[in-house]
């Protein structure tokens, strides 16, 4: 017997769109766990499953009128031991024996199943590329005619294409929606369009012909062309279509409702053309990447998202206006399958990011709360387990926060991790924790310059790498600084106070402990409270050409006691070519020769234009 209370629940979604995809092409995965992933996607309130049915490495659906599809395009050779872009191609004679298909039955047992959980399917069918498998069985329908094999692996650049000045191309691929139309009560059918690589577009002579004729620009402006065609049987069929953000390219179709994967550029740049969006940026929404550190996690196809950056995720630009921002339909989770090839590894990649995916899109954005969720998760793994979902715990990094108390005039070191209450075990010596160290139990007093290390331990199991961190205390902490130009927002690093935490950026540039300038000069002001001795200032720098990275050209430094005139001024030059290739730190120092000063102002000068 379990006592449940009497509530009142009034609640409603914020987005109608929340979907988690899912790619059986590059693997295969039998009906019943379709239905278990259907399953958590209902637990989690999301109403949406896109299924990714067709790729180049497998037809996953029963077509009646091409049963060569599923017979020959659904089966390739058996290659699941080799590395997934090192695969070797069939050896001559070799059968065909991995893979696998939904039959007609099949689909319509799963789309019931799914209604019956208030959950829509959306099928994807892939054009005009990501399609080489159905050339090999239907060659007529490519530009070079040939027989291709379902590719084993990585198949990069997938140049195999429907000929787009074919008009029998259009005819095969609208007698295979039309049973997909069929099939799937959804109003809408996603036809792919991501990737397509155009080479053989530009050879083709049926292709350029077309092009021609119809005063195309270019092959952008033909695959716009073919989307637009396929976009008009959709909707004589009363559905509508959606497309990966490349349609945009040369045109997008009159009522196309665009997914945004590069970012959310291409959904801002749909929505600003009144056409509805659904967002899945890499960054926040791509579930095959890792969720926590590399070393520490099964192999996935690379890539770097947390739970807590997923649970940050935000659908809704800033940059649209109200009636724009009405297109932003809502998010999903999508779940690329090169890197796992079995169900439980499907579980352990989407969930639990599709659990903070889930409040973000239930959720309104005043509501929601990170330590309230792990809290709350923490609860739910239970659930979880009680399902017998395989799902990741997430990062196990220790983040190690500095922080100024001004008050209690002392610096403070904060351990965090995305782990509820987890027990950190910490040093201040250099050391390496143990699960002897201490545990942390409340903020670190620092007062000289420490390396802390710290870690978590599960069962006596060192659960990720220990962090470590260097503060160095000097002066200026806990001082104030005043922005004569500020940093580029784009590149904050821990915000106002980064330049004097006490904290360096490593040769990871992309750590979060350095601040960013484009185009702009450094120019400042630290105020160190009172009149101090001090006896040289040094700031880092970071270069790394390729990324765009430059040292300044040279560094300023200058001192004042009423924060107006500035005198003694040192100006330290950069001596390291701007060509000099790495990941490269130099710090700009100055000796000062015991100077007595408050006010201490640092000008770098930018170099401007990137060096050709
Ligand atoms: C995609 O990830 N190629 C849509
Ligand atoms: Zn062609």
């Amino acid at each position: 017997e379990i006592p449940i209370p009497c509530v009142k629940i009034k609640d409603k979604p914020v987005y109608s769109w929340r979907g988690m995809h899912l790619d059986v092409s590059r693997h295969f995965f039998p009906k019943e766990f379709i239905k278990k992933y259907i399953d958590i996607i209902a637990m989690h309130k999301m109403n949406i499953f896109h299924w990714h049915l067709t790729d180049d490495n497998g037809w996953r659906i029963e077509i009646k009128k091409y049963p060569k599809l599923t017979d020959i395009c659904a089966w390739r050779v058996n290659r699941e031991s080799e590395p997934w872009n090192e695969r070797t191609p069939p050896r001559k004679g070799e059968k065909a024996t991995y893979g696998g298909y939904y039959t007609q039955e099949d689909i319509k047992e799963i789309v019931k199943y799914a209604e019956d959980r208030f959950v829509e399917i959306i099928p994807e069918i892939e054009m005009p590329g990501h399609s080489s498998e159905i050339f090999a069985a239907y060659p007529e329908y490519s530009c070079t005619g040939k027989k291709t094999y379902v590719k084993p692996g990585g198949y990069w650049p997938n140049s195999d294409i429907f000929c787009a000045g074919n008009d029998k191309t259009f005819d095969f691929i609208e007698d295979i929606l039309s049973e997909v139309i069929q099939l799937f009560p959804s109003k809408y059918i996603h036809i792919g369009g991501d990737e397509a690589d155009k080479t053989q577009w530009k050879k083709c002579k049926k292709c350029q012909t077309r092009i021609k004729k119809l005063h195309l620009k270019d092959e952008n402006e033909l695959q716009s062309y073919f989307i637009k065609r396929i976009e008009k049987f959709v909707i004589s069929k009363n559905k509508k279509l959606i497309g990966w953000d490349e349609i945009l390219e040369g045109g997008l179709a009159p009522e196309a409702t665009v997914m945004s994967w590069r970012g959310m550029h291409g959904g801002i740049a749909a929505a600003k053309k009144n056409h509805d969006v659904i967002m899945c940026p890499g960054t926040y929404c791509y579930f095959d990447h890792y969720q926590a550190d590399p070393e520490f996690q099964p192999i996935a196809i690379g890539g770097f998202l947390t739970l807590k950056k997923v649970y940050s995720f935000d659908p809704t630009p800033k940059s649209l206006n109200d009636e724009e921002k009405k297109h932003i339909l809502g998010a999903q989770g999508n779940v690329w399958t090169e890197y796992i090839p079995n169900p439980k590894k499907v579980e352990y990649m989407a969930v639990p990011r599709m659990c903070a995916l889930a409040e973000v899109l239930w959720s309104d954005k005043k509501n929601r709360n990170w330590n309230s969720f792990i809290k709350r998760m923490d609860t739910h793994y239970k659930r979880l387990r009680n399902h017998n979902i395989n799902f990741c715990k997430g990062s196990y990094k220790v983040d190690i926060i500095p922080e100024y108390d001004s008050i209690k005039k002392s610096m403070f070191v904060t351990l965090n991790s995305e782990i509820y209450k987890a027990k950190i075990y910490f040093t201040t010596d250099s050391t390496n924790p143990n699960i002897d160290s201490e545990i942390y139990k409340k903020p670190i007093k620092i007062n000289k310059s420490t390396i802390i290390k710290a870690c978590i331990f599960e069962e006596n199991k060192l659960k990720e790498k220990v962090s470590e961190k260097k503060l160095i205390f000097h002066k200026a902490i806990g001082g104030k600084i005043k922005y004569l130009v500020k940093y580029n927002d784009k590149y904050p690093g821990k915000g106002i106070t980064n330049p004097i935490d006490g904290f360096k950026g490593s040769d990871n540039y992309r750590d979060g402990y350095w601040q960013g300038y484009k185009g702009d000069d450094m120019d400042l002001i630290i105020d160190l409270g009172e009149i101090t001795p001090v006896k040289y200032i040094s700031a880092s720098f970071f270069q790394r050409q390729k990324s765009w990275i430059f040292f300044p050209l040279y560094v300023e430094y200058s001192f004042s006691d009423d924060g107006k005139i500035f005198n003694n001024k040192k100006t330290i030059k950069n001596n390291i070519p701007l060509k000099k290739e790495g990941y490269l730190i130099k710090d700009f120092t100055a000796n000062v020769d015991k100077i007595k000063t408050r006010y201490i102002c640092i000008k770098a000068k930018n170099i401007n234009k990137c060096p050709g």
